[in-house]
């Protein structure tokens, strides 16, 4: 298949021709240790990501955050409420492997980079589809990784509503990394096998060379090398280190605690000191919730087919109370977890007249027509732990986390854990 314009006998110079690319660590070897890494740390991301998409429960009107459910929108499951910090260990494992995993992927891309100028830039058709699904690779990892350390930094860069974007781009992402990972596994394993695994790890800067021929995959053994600055061994220690400094600052965040001080590269730290001094997503400021909003008028509705309950703080107060420890797990990896106390859900649709399979609709404050807005699954309800909650360590909730009333429960992603709540919709499952 020869392509018009193109003479596939002489590329054009710079990145095209071979000799552009000099340096003596590239090759097959280089690429399948880095390759292997991505092999443990992408599957484990990619699973956790889709299972964030399943705690949403977006089956469940406004869960779906706008997204129309398609073809690929199938959940074989209810997501559990046991253990309670499930969503929180969920969340956290995608975040802090997948900033771990960044450095070993610009280090890959890094080692590949010649194969994505090769020339001519399509040879037949089978070659053309392989170009394809590198560009789908390429493009979807840099989407991926970008977009979600862009979104766990508050950097809204991108112009579109990044849940659904990272969503779309997991499936073509994780698509093409399947069938990467099919094609080059064979490769993978005679790379390794001829250089004896992990060998090369011992040279020094003194006895670095090009990689030997590996027939089949030579293209990326430079044709004229230049004198190597640092070996193998330095190179996948710095990417290692890189690695292992980023899953640091994700697992500080993720486990919180004494912890959080060693991510001090993520945006949310504790808030303030006191009981209510634990992290926030979003301030009352940031909602334009002030105390006026929730003065002494405010009520809780709880709505149930015809039948309205309009509760007072105080009355909720004389509602019995529950008290557990559950994490804020947030959708950006990090979490909480505090003593929450307050009325179950359960309880509120009982005294509005609902018991058994039901689903609650929550709705924040709304301030000039904005407001926060999720669906319970039955599953959740049914836990005793959904709390709304009206304390927190045994004081009064802050402005900040919803006072005078949230929704918190065991392993719900916090943006479903509504704050300053005005109505609690009950319907049958
Ligand atoms: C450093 C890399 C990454 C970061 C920081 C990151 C960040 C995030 C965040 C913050 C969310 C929650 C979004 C929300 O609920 O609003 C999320 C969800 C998700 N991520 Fe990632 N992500 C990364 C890499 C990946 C990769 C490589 C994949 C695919 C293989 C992936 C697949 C998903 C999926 C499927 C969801 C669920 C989206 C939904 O609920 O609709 N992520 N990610």
């Amino acid at each position: 298949m020869r392509l018009p314009f193109v003479d596939p006998t002489s590329p054009p110079p710079g990145p095209f021709r071979r000799t552009f690319w000099r340096s003596p660590l590239r090759g097959p070897w280089l690429t399948s240790v880095l390759g292997c890494a991505l092999l443990v740390g992408i599957p484990i991301v990619a699973v956790t990501g889709f299972l964030s998409n399943a705690a949403y429960d977006p089956r469940l009107g406004h869960n779906s955050v706008g997204r129309s459910l398609g073809p690929l929108d199938f959940y074989l499951f209810s997501f559990p409420t046991h253990p309670s910090w499930l969503y929180a260990v969920n969340q956290g494992l995608h975040i802090t492997i997948g900033l771990a995993v960044f450095p070993i992927l610009l280090a890959k891309l890094w080692s590949v980079i010649p194969k994505l100028f090769e020339w001519p830039p399509v040879r037949t058709l089978a070659h053309a589809l392989e170009r394809l699904s590198l560009a789908l690779l390429v493009g979807g990892a840099l989407f991926e990784f970008v977009t979600g350390i862009l979104n766990i930094q508050y950097a809204y860069l991108f112009g579109f509503f990044f849940t659904t974007a990272h969503y779309w781009g997991a499936w073509v992402f994780t698509g093409a990394f399947l069938s990467h990972a099919a094609i080059k596994l064979p490769t993978m394993r005679k790379a390794l096998a001829a250089r004896r695994r992990l060998a090369p790890l011992r040279e020094g800067l003194s006895q670095t060379r090009p990689e030997p021929a590996l027939p089949g995959a030579d293209e990326l053994i430079p044709v004229n090398p230049r004198a190597p600055t640092m070996s193998r061994r330095a190179l996948l220690g710095t990417v290692g280190a890189g690695s292992l400094f980023l899953l640091v600052q994700g697992a500080g965040q993720a486990i919180g605690g004494p912890f959080r001080a060693l991510a001090f590269l993520a945006p949310r730290s504790a808030h303030g000191r006191g009981p209510n001094g634990f992290p926030i997503n979003r301030t009352a400021a940031a909602a334009q919730i002030t105390a006026g909003h929730v003065d002494a008028n405010w009520r809780l509705r709880v709505i149930a087919g015809a039948r309205t309950l309009s509760l007072s703080r105080a009355q909720l107060l004389a509602m019995p109370q529950r008290t557990y420890d559950l994490p804020i797990a947030c959708v950006e990896g990090w979490s909480t977890t505090q003593r929450w106390s307050g009325v179950r859900v359960s309880d509120l649709a009982a005294a509005a007249g609902l018991r058994g399979d039901v689903i609650a609709r929550t709705r924040s404050l709304a301030i000039n027509g904005v407001f926060d807005a999720a669906v319970l699954s039955s599953e959740q309800i049914s836990d005793e732990r959904t709390l709304v909650a009206l304390k927190v360590n045994g004081t009064d909730l802050s402005l900040d986390h919803g006072f005078p009333a949230r929704v918190i429960g065991p392993a719900i992603p916090g943006v479903h854990c509504t704050k300053w709540l005005a109505t609690l919709t009950i319907e049958r499952a």
